[in-house]
Order: structure tokens, then sequence, then C-alpha cells
């Protein structure tokens, strides 16, 4: 109940149908203790008033760039900074593209551009606009910018047609921002550790052998760690996208070695060490100084040689208190091996990454894990955005500390 007490949100009302259940949920907001600026799009006055809006929030309603009789300009990137969460409700199709591809032509959207902590939306509009593939297309983007989308329900829609597209309702969407909030602390006063994308192994100065980690579900998890209040260094492979946070300290290295020397001097000072990157298990024994000549020859030789494992190597040095997570991708016998792995590198949770579910593993946005525990839990999840999966992977660390800080009592 006491959750929001004091928060700053932003409430975004786009112009769809669902706006009149916003006063319902401004109402919801209010009475658990936020403080809420309503941000309305032009179209969506005509569907409910500034005036029901302002009454209910005891402020005015933010709409314009400017107050039009007066001329008086209002910063359309303040509120994206006031805020601790913007929540979209209800979110049309034309708003939700606007977002996904930062067409910037009113204060809804602007506000968005600029909101520094987390947004939600809630979709509402008819069911095949819904399922359309422009649609879909912008809720995956938003989805892998990390917006948290609240899908809208199936039920009679405005048209009277029945399909997916209802906004959710008030309620659900409170119970979302009261998990959002009660889970922003949990991580606060902790220490984590995080290894992330590929390596790179150079062959001379121009060739390397490398593999397709984009260090996604790493970012994910390093941002959703940060969102919890943890302070996180981020030990990144090569990678085209570094996880971002004012609570995330990056640090850049190329081959496993360079990865290897530091995970050995970040790991130590870690309560929770999460190891997602695809290292190269072997490097080439040595590197040329000049780019390797083709020459008429028809097959080529390279000798590779062991690179250290990282895991294993941070594994066999855990603290009393440090919670070690790793990653397995296998292609058969994945349950089995998985678990030998957590063993055989001494972690205490190993997220499977499964290979045969299509949208899951390199490259996607999207990831299907099951979390294997130390005392033999085990638990599949279906596939969800690697934001979801991260947030998963998140409550499943706090869930086992806490059971071993109770099995320690
Ligand atoms: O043994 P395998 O490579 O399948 O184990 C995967 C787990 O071990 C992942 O968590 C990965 O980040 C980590 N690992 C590592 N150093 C290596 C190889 C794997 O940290 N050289």
């Amino acid at each position: 109940m006491s959750s929001l007490k004091g928060k700053h949100i932003v409430l975004g009302i786009t112009g769809g149908i669902a706006a009149y259940k916003s006063a319902m949920l401004l109402r919801l907001l209010i009475k658990r203790g936020a403080e809420v600026q309503v941000v309305m799009t032009p179209a969506a006055k005509e569907f409910i008033t500034p005036v029901t809006l302002s009454a209910l929030s005891g402020k005015p309603v933010v709409s314009e760039f400017f107050t039009a009789n007066t001329g008086e300009w209002h910063s359309h990137v303040d509120l994206g900074l006031w805020a601790d969460l913007m929540i979209v409700a209800p979110a049309t199709a034309s708003t939700l593209g606007k977002m996904a591809n930062g067409i910037a032509d009113n204060m809804l959207v602007t506000t968005y551009l600029s909101a520094k902590e987390h947004v939600m939306v809630a979709p509402a509009m008819d069911l095949d606009m819904y399922a359309s593939s422009s649609t879909r297309r912008n809720l995956a983007t938003l989805a892998s910018d990390g917006v948290e989308i609240i899908e809208a329900a199936e039920g009679e829609l405005a048209s009277h047609l029945v399909g997916k597209g209802r906004m959710a309702e008030p309620e659900e969407i409170v119970a979302r921002v009261d998990r959002f909030f009660s889970r922003s602390g949990e991580m606060s006063g902790m220490k984590v550790a995080l290894t992330l994308g590929p390596t790179y192994e150079k062959l001379d100065p121009v060739r390397f052998i490398g593999n397709y980690s984009s260090g996604k579900m790493g970012c994910a998890i390093a941002e959703e760690c940060a969102s919890r209040g943890a302070e996180v260094t981020a030990i990144c492979g090569p990678v085209s996208v570094y996880p971002s946070h004012p609570n995330i300290r990056v640090v850049k290295v190329e081959s496993a070695a360079e990865m290897h020397a530091e995970a050995m001097k970040e790991f130590p000072l870690c309560d929770i060490g999460i190891l997602t990157a695809a290292v190269a298990d072997f490097r080439p024994e040595t590197c040329a100084g000049h780019k390797i000549k083709r020459e008429n020859d028809e097959e080529m030789t390279i000798r590779l040689v062991r690179n250290p494992d990282i895991a294993a190597g941070v594994g066999a040095k855990k603290k009393e208190g440090q919670t070690l997570v790793g990653f397995a991708l296998e292609t058969d016998n994945a349950f089995a091996n998985a678990e030998r792995k957590l063993e055989r590198k001494n972690l205490d949770m190993i997220v499977l990454n499964s290979l045969a579910d299509k949208g899951a593993g390199f490259r996607t946005d999207t990831n299907k894990v099951t979390i294997f525990s130390r005392g033999g839990g085990k638990r599949e999840y279906p596939l969800k955005s690697k934001r979801e999966v991260a947030a998963d992977i998140a409550d499943a660390i706090v869930e086992y500390r806490e059971k071993r800080q109770t099995d320690l009592e």
C-alpha cells in the first residue's frame, strides 16, 4: 500500500476510448501516495477532459509546448527527468509508433524520449490494429529498448468486435507499478560483477576467432540489477551496444585472457557474480605480427591452445556469502550437462538457454531459459523478451540469497 508514497509518476494519456479508464488509474495511483503528473496528447482531449484529470491529480495537465495566449514555454524534457516512472495508458498504435521511432511531435513523446527511469505502456486498440505487423514491430522495438509492455487483454472492444486489444484494467497496471517499485531497492548496497558478450581471439592484426554473442542478455541483466539499486561492474567483450545506467561501470576487453584478468580483479569484490559471456574456449597459439598471406597453400593449420575458464576460476575462489551465476548453452543432454556444470564450476545457479526453441539464444531479442539452483531447484520459464528474462533471473537470485540467509539463521 505504501510502496508508491512520494514516487513521481508521469501518466501519459493518448487518444483512445480507453482513456476514460485512465481517470480510475490516476485515482488509484494518487490513493497509494504517488505524485502524478498527467501528460496528454492533443487527441486524448477528445476522449477525456483535462479538467477531470487535473482535479484528480491536483496538478494542471500538460499537453502543449506553449500556453497559447501567453506564449509561455513548457520545457519538453523536465518531466522526463522528474519521473521515477512513466506509464502510457492507453497507448494507441500511433503513439507506440512515434515512441518506437522517436517522432517527437508532442509533449508525451518528448517526455518519453527524455525519461531517465522505467517506462511502461498499456496498449489499447482494435484487434486487427493490435495484431498488425507494424504494431507488433513497434512493440518489439520498444521492448528491446527496455520499455515494459503491459499486454492488452481479450474482450469486447469499442468497435463491438471481440478480440485482443482492451487496455489492461487499472488494477492490473497498479499491481505492475507496485511490483516495479518494490523491486527497485532490492539490490541496494550490493555489488554485482558481470561478464558479457563474445571474446575475440586474434590471429593476426586484422583477423580473429569469435562467436555470434551480441551481449544483449548480459546488458539486460546488468541494467536490471542496476535498476534494483546494485552497483554493477560489467566486463564487456566486443559488442555493439554496452549496458547503460548510472549504477553501471563498463570495463571493455577483447580477448578471453583480458576478460579473465579483469574478472579475477572484480569478482572477489562482488556479492553477486554473473557470467553471461560466451568465452572462446581456445585461442591461436601465436598471433602473427603481420597480416597472414594466402601464399599458394591449399590448406592452412592454426594451432589453438586452451583459454582460462573464467567461471571455474572465480568459482574456485568463491567466498562465503557470494552468489555466482553461470550460463549454459547445450545442444544435447541439456539438463544433465547444466547440472554438471553447476557443480564443476562451483556455481550457485546456472541459466540454461534453449537452442531448440525459435527466438531463443544468440542475436535475438527473446529468450527461453531454465534456471537451476544449487540444492536441486529447477524452474522452466516460457519464451519472453530478454528484458523480462533478466527480471526473472534477478528475482531468482534475490530469492536464492534470501533462502540461503534463512537456512543459515
Ligand atoms: O563450459 P561452458 O563454456 O559451457 O560454460 C558456460 C559458462 O561458463 C558461462 O557462464 C560462461 O560465461 C562461463 N565460461 C567462462 N569462461 C570460459 C568458458 C565459459 O567464464 N572460458
